[in-house]
């Protein structure tokens, strides 16, 4: 355990440490202008941070608002489309004329202007997606830490060795709901950061966070034409907008399914897509059992486990599969959160999305052969968006809970006789997204890093919550599509352009 400790300990002095005592409010210092630290999160221990917080959660209603539409970004037919991609392909040749170096400086106050948005992005997350404030303050932390960090990027491409970095012209960024702020962020700020103009469709469910974060690039100094938001009247404009000739680049982070239905509208332009997770956690007997359940809890439960990161399964080895102690503390854990709208601060997990339906409705409401519920979920009010978390043991390898995503608030817990054998029951699954392992032995970690099939590997810790630049996010296998360069990471930008090299007779 000490060998273990001391070696985390050398990685954390690898990387700096975010600074974890950051208060709120008027006062936020404006981020450095060069290089990069992560962004801290709001530190709910200073009493003026919670005051805060509350004074957040009396804007929100106390229920979710519901689809919403901004008028003035409606796109209504495919005239209406056209003209806005040409305005932003027009747009984009210009803005990709600058160097990196001066759309780094926009994308710092890119980055200066979202730290300043934090309060208004975090009020309309908890009012559109239902997402508590523990849940919203690091996402914006994230949107913040991805402008600065591709800012510094955008420098680079201005010096890449022997190479010519010729951005693309128009990226088409389709970001989800479960995220509505860090990865239509990300994406949009990645785009930009390479030179390219961007034309961004937020999810129907999270429209108004899409739009907070725009005005605050905006703001910044994005120039309007070169980022344009639109909602589309009709969803047969999503092929339009996908198909268009002017479009070089598209951003997809949704379903495998809606990933694989994009590329055959264009397969001929570069797709960078983050697709769907079924996600284990391992715990195997030298666990810190304790602190297993908390992040099991966390990772399965945080934002009703509406995370492509989320764990859905959690599998147990040997004796922490046999004997009683795990189980019970995860079912008191489980039974004890606190359900509800985040407009109530005593709230611990949200809603989902909207009602449920189809295959997340069957996964809160049956089960398997050999499955029960050690915690049933139940619907806790008339809107069908309101449900308890569930736990079901006794899922059977190869059955439909093991190998399906379901999206919401559901657990399932495996066994298996050894370490092998649970990552065998891992790797089965077509996705590869995030694994966690809770194990104090270093040969156990030593077999499961060499053999699991993730992109995002989590040791002692919960699966959510990937950090731009300490681990930049993204999958293997049916979790992504395209070339895998990881968000937050140092070659994402590389994908959004071209590369020119030349050489003559002397
Ligand atoms: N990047 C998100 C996470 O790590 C999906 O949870």
């Amino acid at each position: 355990r000490e060998r273990f400790e001391a070696s985390l300990a050398e990685l954390d002095d690898a990387v700096p440490q975010p600074n974890r005592t950051q208060n709120r409010g008027a006062s936020e210092a404006p981020a450095a202008r060069t290089g990069f630290d992560n962004t801290a999160d709001t530190d709910p221990a200073l009493p003026q941070n919670r005051a805060w917080g509350l004074e957040i959660l009396r804007r929100v209603p106390s229920s979710l608002l519901g689809d919403d539409t901004i008028a003035e970004s409606i796109v209504h037919d495919e005239t209406e489309l056209d003209a806005v991609i040409q305005t932003a392909a027009e747009a984009g040749s210009a803005w990709g004329r600058l160097s990196g170096a001066e759309r780094a400086e926009v994308l710092h106050r890119a980055g200066d202007e979202l730290a300043l948005s934090r309060a208004d992005l975090m009020e309309v997350m908890a009012s559109e997606t239902g997402k508590t404030l523990d849940q919203s303050d690091p996402e914006v932390s994230e949107a913040i830490d991805f402008a600065h960090f591709y800012a510094e990027r955008a420098r680079e491409l201005d010096s890449v060795d022997g190479a010519t970095f010729v951005p693309s012209t128009l990226t088409v960024v389709a970001p989800p709901w479960n995220f509505p702020v860090a990865i239509p962020a990300g994406s949009t700020l990645a785009a930009l950061a390479a030179g390219s103009a961007v034309v961004i469709k937020p999810a129907r469910q999270a429209r108004r966070s899409g739009a907070v974060m725009v005005e605050a690039l905006w703001r910044a100094g994005v120039p309007r034409e070169a980022l344009r938001l639109v909602q589309l009247a009709d969803q047969s404009l999503g092929r339009t907008l996908i198909a268009h000739d002017s479009v070089d680049r598209v951003i997809l982070t949704g379903g495998y399914e809606t990933a694989e239905l994009f590329r055959s509208f264009r397969p001929d332009v570069p797709l960078l897509a983050e697709t769907s997770g079924k996600n284990a956690i391992i715990v195997t007997p030298s666990a810190d059992l304790d602190l297993a359940v908390k992040d099991v809890v966390a990772s399965a439960f945080g934002h009703a486990g509406q995370k492509c990161s989320a764990a859905s399964l959690v599998i147990l080895v040997g004796s922490v599969a046999t004997s009683r102690r795990f189980r019970t503390q995860l079912v008191d854990a489980v039974s004890s959160l606190t359900v509800g709208y985040p407009a109530d601060p005593s709230t611990q997990m949200g809603p989902i999305i909207e009602k449920a339906k189809g295959k997340l409705l069957s996964g809160l409401t049956t089960l398997g052969d050999g499955e029960k519920w050690l915690v049933e979920p139940k619907k806790l009010d008339d809107s069908g968006a309101l449900w308890s978390p569930g736990v079901r043991a006794g899922v059977r390898r190869g059955s439909e809970y093991h190998l399906t995503e379901y999206f919401g608030p559901i657990l399932g817990i495996m066994t298996a006789a050894t370490l092998e054998e649970a990552i065998e029951i891992q790797n089965e699954i077509d996705y590869g997204l995030t694994a966690g392992l809770h194990s104090l032995n270093s040969a156990e970690l030593g077999v499961w890093l060499s053999r699991i099939q993730a992109g995002n590997l989590y040791v002692n810790r919960g699966t959510t919550g990937a950090i731009v630049r300490r681990q930049p996010f993204g999958g293997w296998k049916k979790s992504v599509v395209g070339p895998g360069s990881k968000a937050g990471g140092p070659n994402y930008l590389l994908g959004l352009g071209s590369w020119q090299t030349a050489v003559s007779h002397a």
